[in-house]
């Protein structure tokens, strides 16, 4: 009897989440397994929505962002009883063990079915890199990349007009986009969820690169910062005869998550896809595959529930140097 697995991708999609189900898929035929593709994630488990994949229903979506699965927030899956059904479903068929491809909430609850004795393994995979447990999630480098051309382009229309510009990109708890994007594209403030700002002090900055002979300014906001867009937009036009400059205000929000995945997140994908199909044979249940230090990991889903990964201190040091 060939060994049967099933794939769901949950929570908020990343480019390169269906480069990792092609993966899972292709790499679990390899093995002679079979392959079960679950619709609309943990909803669809539980309403039995489980479809054996061949390795045509993964052809031509490498290249295509989202989730050819579907994802959903699933409240249901948060009862006890709606965990049970689900594992009912996946054990109907035969299904010995899952693979979840998906953020913290997703791994949340993957932990919840390990914690019930059902076979699973997480893949580290949200456009926030907010997950413990991998120094990189699949998403985050085409999200990323996303934002910087937003900077590039706000650059240039704010240098011909003299205007200062708020970039706010995604990230409610963990403000790693707003940093990286703000560091690559040299914006000349960023806020964060993780650090306080004071609005003067932005102010200051910004009036020291008019001073300085810049020809624009932009800061850019994580989502989930005091001072996202909303909050600073509010300051600075109560503030603007005072501070001699008015703002313009962009949110760029769903966008960085639908972007087709660069090479980064496509490779990253299927290192991640392979391994989870490797963990599953060596039945190393209970674990997130993420990369550390270039090395693919496997961290227990226990150290990783819960919590959210902070940003490097360093980074943000260097930040504030160069902007
Ligand atoms: O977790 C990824 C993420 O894109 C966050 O950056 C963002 O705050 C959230 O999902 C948005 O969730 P939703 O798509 O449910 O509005």
């Amino acid at each position: 009897m060939p060994k049967k697995i099933a794939v769901l991708t949950s929570g908020g999609d990343a480019p390169g989440m269906n480069a990792a189900i092609r993966s899972v898929v292709r790499c679990g035929i390899a093995k002679g397994w079979e392959v079960f593709g679950v619709k609309n994630g943990y909803q669809g488990l539980i309403n039995g929505q489980i479809e054996l994949m061949t390795t045509r229903h993964v052809g031509g979506i490498l290249q295509r962002g989202g989730t050819i699965l579907g994802s959903a927030r699933c409240a249901e899956f948060e009862t006890v009883e709606g965990r049970k059904k689900a594992i009912r479903n996946m054990n109907q068929l035969g299904i010995e063990a899952l693979v979840v491809i998906g953020g913290n909430g997703s791994q949340s609850g993957n932990f919840a079915l390990h914690q019930m004795g059902y076979p699973v393994v997480g893949i580290a995979s949200t456009i926030d890199n907010d997950l413990v447990g991998s120094d990189i999630t699949l998403g985050v480098d085409t999200a990323l990349n996303i934002a910087l051309e937003a900077i590039d382009r706000l650059k240039v229309t704010a240098s011909s007009h003299q205007r200062a510009f708020i970039l706010e990109v995604m990230g409610r708890k963990c403000g790693y986009i707003a940093l990286m994007s703000g560091l690559a594209g040299g914006a000349e403030a960023i806020t964060l969820p993780e650090i306080e700002t004071d609005p003067e002090e932005l102010a200051e900055t910004i009036q020291q690169a008019y001073e300085h002979g810049k020809s624009h300014a932009l800061i850019v906001a994580a989502e989930g910062a005091t001072y996202n867009a909303a909050k600073l937009t509010e300051y600075f036009d109560k503030h603007k005869e005072r501070l001699g400059f008015s703002m313009r205000s962009t949110i760029l929000g769903h966008v960085q998550r639908g972007g087709a995945p660069g090479a980064y997140d496509r490779i990253l994908a299927s290192q991640f896809g392979w391994a989870a199909v490797e963990t599953i044979e060596q039945k190393n249940y209970g674990v997130l595959v993420g990369q550390k230090g270039n090395v693919i990991t496997h961290t227990p889903l226990a150290d990783v529930v819960g919590k959210t990964k902070g940003i490097d201190p360093e980074v943000v040091r260097l930040a504030r140097i160069l902007d």
